[in-house]
C-alpha cells in the first residue's frame, strides 16, 4: 500500500444524506448483480484516475498520486473478479444507473473550475462507494461478501481523502468546502427516487434517506 495514499483528512463530511434501508435490502437480495456492478465500478475508478493523469500531464504530484490510486483500483478489480470466478458468476456488461452521468454533468467546463469539480465528483463517488460497502460489510448474510467489502473499506476511505487533499492544496479549504456542499446536494439528488425494477439495483442505484428524515430516525431534532 502506498504511503502516498494515506492522509489524515478522511473525516471531512462528504455525503449530504445516508443511503436508505431500501437500497440495502435491494442490494442484499441481488448479491451477484451488485458484485458484477462492483467489478465495473473498480475498473471505472481506475479509469477516472488515468483520465485525470492524462488531462493534467505535467502535474507531477498529481501524476504520482493518481498512478498509485489507479493501480490500487485495478487490484480491487482483480479481487472482485476472483470472487466472481470462484462463485462461477460471469462478468457481463450491465446498464449503468444515471448516477455517474448526472454527476459528470455538474462539472464546469472552464479551468480551473473543471479540475476542482472533477476531483470533488470523483471523491463523492468514492465516499458513496465507501458508505455502501460498509453497509454490505456489516449486513450481507454471505461471509465471503462481508469479508471482501470489509477488506476494501479502508482503501476507499483513503481514496476520498486523497481527492480532498488534491482540492485543498490547489484551491484552499474555503473554496473546496463551498463547492463540495453544492456537489454533495447534487449527489443526493442523483440518488433520489425509487428503483423501477429489482434487477436495476447497482452500487450507485437510487436510495437515499433525506437528511431531515435520518436526523429524526436517529433521535436528533
Ligand atoms: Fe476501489
Ligand atoms: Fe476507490
Amino acid at each position: 500500500m502506498s504511503a502516498l495514499l494515506e492522509n489524515p483528512t478522511a473525516r471531512v463530511r462528504w455525503l449530504a444524506a445516508p443511503s436508505s434501508p431500501a437500497w440495502l435490502e435491494q442490494a442484499i437480495a441481488r448479491p451477484d448483480l451488485v458484485l458484477i456492478d462492483h467489478a465495473h465500478c473498480e475498473r471505472k475508478a481506475a479509469g477516472v484516475a488515468l483520465q485525470l493523469m492524462f488531462r493534467y500531464p505535467s502535474d507531477e504530484q498529481l501524476g504520482a498520486l493518481l498512478s498509485a490510486l489507479a493501480r490500487e483500483e485495478l487490484e480491487h478489480f482483480e479481487q472482485v473478479l476472483a470472487l466472481l470466478q470462484r462463485r462461477e458468476v460471469p462478468l457481463r456488461p450491465l446498464a449503468a444507473p444515471a448516477y455517474g452521468s448526472s454527476l459528470m454533468a455538474q462539472v464546469r467546463k472552464g479551468e480551473p473550475q473543471r479540475m476542482l469539480d472533477s476531483f470533488l465528483v470523483a471523491g463523492l463517488i468514492e465516499a458513496r462507494s465507501h458508505e455502501r460497502m460498509a453497509l454490505l460489510a456489516a449486513h450481507s448474510p454471505d461471509p465471503d461478501l462481508r469479508e471482501l467489502y470489509g477488506e476494501l473499506l479502508a482503501s476507499e476511505a483513503r481514496h476520498f481523502g486523497l481527492y480532498w487533499v488534491l482540492c485543498e492544496q490547489r484551491f484552499g479549504r474555503e473554496v473546496t468546502v463551498e463547492r463540495l456542499e453544492q456537489l454533495a446536494l447534487a449527489e443526493v439528488e442523483a440518488l433520489s427516487g425509487e428503483l423501477a425494477q429489482d434487477d436495476l439495483v447497482r452500487m450507485h442505484s437510487v436510495g437515499v434517506t433525506p437528511a431531515a428524515d435520518s436526523a429524526r430516525q436517529s433521535g436528533r431534532r
